[in-house]
């Protein structure tokens, strides 16, 4: 039933009988900033964060959920944008890697910096945001615990143990951050 449905949802035929998607008119928050535009029902959310709102820190590396480059946040936890339509965040909220620095980097940033953990820097923003959700969640991660999270996310420069290294790091910066430690 719903596959018969769907279609009509989609799109619509024009006055020449050509098939036009229907255009939806969405809104989210993305970096403390509202967002609307009208978009296709196929648009994907990775393209609404490139292509409407210009933030072209979100990478896209395969398009199929396997790189982890167009790794966003998204309503608290990392997901990857190439996997979900536009539409279906209409209404949410969202934070690319543009909006984690506020006047200086976040230290999940300062940390990939400081351990050398990026080189092309093309797997970088979604590394960052992954492992920003992993630090929200698990503050004090073991080895394993990174590895795990990172799963998704994919690098082809590094070696994974220099990434390893500044998600410690930054655990420990984060910790003194909270303490005000200087
Ligand atoms: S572009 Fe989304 S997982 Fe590769
Ligand atoms: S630094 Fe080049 S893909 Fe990760």
């Amino acid at each position: 039933m719903t596959a018969l449905l769907l279609p009509s949802i989609l799109w619509r035929p024009d006055s020449d009988n050509r098939r036009r998607f229907i255009m939806h008119e969405i809104q989210m928050r993305i970096n403390g900033k509202d967002f609307q535009y009208d978009v296709e029902p196929r648009l994907l959310l990775v393209s609404y964060i490139r292509e409407k709102a210009c933030l072209t820190g979100t990478h896209v590396g395969c398009d199929t959920g396997h790189c982890g480059a167009c790794t966003v946040i998204f309503q608290g936890r990392a997901i990857k944008s190439c996997m979900m339509l536009a539409v279906c965040a209409d209404g949410f909220e969202i934070i690319t890697i543009e909006g984690l620095a506020a006047e200086d980097l976040h230290p999940v940033q300062e940390a990939f910096r400081d351990r050398f953990a990026v080189q092309c820097g093309y797997c970088t923003p979604g590394m960052i945001l992954s492992s920003y959700s992993l630090l929200q969640n698990n503050p004090k991660p073991n080895e394993a615990e990174i590895r795990k999270a990172l799963v998704g996310n994919l690098c082809m420069c590094t070696g994974y143990q220099q990434i390893v290294d500044a998600v410690k790091y930054a655990a420990e910066r984060m910790k003194r951050v909270e303490r005000k430690d200087p």
